[in-house]
């Protein structure tokens, strides 16, 4: 049984249930096509059994590799971009303690990420840290190509090797790449780092339930069978009926694609807990890589209330009514805390003395919605009752099928990601990188002042 709740009551006064409901059809043929891997981008359906698929071998090692990381390493460093980054720091941040870097003898790694920037600021800082504390690595690329945790890699690579001597560094280092291509595969093989295999059929954003994302999991000090228990729910649910008002998922994909139809064109995912913002941020990588192509797809834009009502609360209100918003709710916090009295109430709060703070938020949350629907954005909610392995485990799986069927609906292919190569044609064409010559040409025949880019 899931836990997950999905409530479009309020996006009526945009849609209608006939609207919603006639996408029935659709839906069961697009369904249809991913449960028989005969639809567009089908060499890529691996993640639709991955949580069925428990590998109790696959999970043991990854545990064990875990437990001896967290053994000798007081940090844990992934380095991945995308797909290979941010689910892992999705999961762990939902369930992290907000100031766990702060945490003395928490007995689990920091954990830091790196190869999703550039930035030279960023990685000078973070050399520092690892200059005064133990850590370990992961790599993870699929491709093994992508530049940025390429560059990362080469440079934390060689300050393990200085600081640890080759040997070592060897045993701090993990790989999760594909099983035979790619430049990371090759030095695997070269190394003998100890490695995970990102499954051929699976897409860097579908591939948190393999090891790109249950390994740094597991290093956190989280339970990853409980994460693909949730995951195995929802699963289990989606394929028990596949209904619009039955199924969460599919509704979910529905009420969507006709909220799209009526012209809202930008989806904000609301979250009220500052740990689910790593969440928002994956979700906005699976829709937008998914579905934005070929001149088409709803924008994914996520914000964090009540903080951001002090901000994007203006425009959300008020601004152009192009947007229908997505609220995940959180029902029960882990912990308690109440307002305390105060004799003078200076401040007037003692109206909500003994309150539960979770309290004062969730009528912060229920008084935007009534704001916000009011004001012509339709407000969907997803509601979990706390935030566990499991309940993340169970989203994970629900963003992951809606998003599959919403980009049938939409007629595009949600697994492949096309117009990402572009900027790094032109980076690597600036680059001088051999084999990009042509695109040099190109370039210079626009009139870049390459040299007002260079430091
Ligand atoms: O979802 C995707 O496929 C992408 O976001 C990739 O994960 C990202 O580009 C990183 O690719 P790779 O794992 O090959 O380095």
């Amino acid at each position: 049984m899931i836990d997950l709740k999905f409530d479009y009551s309020n996006a009526l006064e945009v849609t209608n249930d006939k609207n919603i409901f006639d996408f029935q059809e659709e839906i069961n043929k697009h369904y249809n096509s991913l449960k028989t891997k005969t639809g567009k981008g089908n060499e890529f359906l691996g993640w639709i059994d991955l949580p069925g698929e428990f590998d109790e071998e696959l999970i043991d090692r990854i545990e064990k590799v875990a437990a001896n990381i967290r053994k000798n390493s007081k940090i844990f460093v992934v380095i991945g971009i995308g797909g290979s980054y941010l689910g892992a720091r999705a999961v762990i941040e939902a369930l992290s303690n907000s100031f766990s870097h702060l945490e003395k003898d928490s007995g689990n790694p920091v954990m830091l990420y790196a190869g999703h920037n550039i930035s030279e600021d960023y990685m000078v800082e973070l050399l520092k840290v690892l200059d005064d504390n133990d850590y370990s690595l992961t790599i993870i690329s699929k491709s093994g190509t992508t530049t940025e945790p390429a560059v990362a890699f080469r440079i934390l690579k060689n300050h393990l090797e200085n600081k640890y001597g080759s040997a070592e560094a060897k045993s701090r280092i993990i790989a999760i790449t594909d099983k035979q291509r790619g430049a990371l595969k090759q030095l695997v093989d070269e190394e003998g780092y100890e490695s995970f295999v990102v499954p051929d059929d699976v897409g860097g954003r579908y591939s948190v339930l393999t090891p790109v994302g249950l390994l740094p999991i597991a290093v956190a000090g989280f339970n990853i069978r409980e994460l693909l228990d949730g995951a195995n729910k929802m699963k289990d649910h989606i394929e028990s009926s596949p209904k619009i008002g039955e199924n969460q998922a599919i509704t979910y994909a529905a009420v969507r694609n006709a909220l799209y139809n009526a012209g809202k064109i930008i989806e904000i995912t609301v979250t009220y807990e500052p740990k689910l913002f790593y969440f928002t941020e994956w979700w906005k990588q699976l829709f937008g890589e998914s579905e934005g192509k070929e001149n088409k797809g709803i924008f994914p834009a996520g914000v964090g209330f009540t903080t951001d009502l002090h901000s994007m609360g203006q425009y959300i209100q008020d601004g152009l009514r192009n947007i229908f918003e997505t609220v995940i709710s959180v029902e029960k916090p882990t912990s308690e805390l109440k307002v305390p009295s105060d004799d003078k109430d200076l401040d007037g709060l003692n109206y909500i003395v003994d309150k539960p703070l979770h309290e004062v938020n969730h009528m912060a949350e229920a008084g935007t919605t009534l704001a916000h629907v009011e004001g012509g954005v339709p407000n969907l909610r997803i509601t979990i009752p706390l935030i566990s392995e499991n309940t993340v485990g169970q989203l994970i799986y629900f963003y992951e099928m809606s998003c599959a069927l919403s980009g049938y609906i939409l007629g595009v292919n949600p697994f492949d990601q096309p117009g990402v190569e572009v900027y790094k044609k032109n980076m690597f064409a600036l680059l001088g990188k051999p084999g990009f010559e042509k695109e040099t040409e190109a370039i210079q025949s626009r009139n870049l002042d390459k040299e007002s880019w260079r430091s």
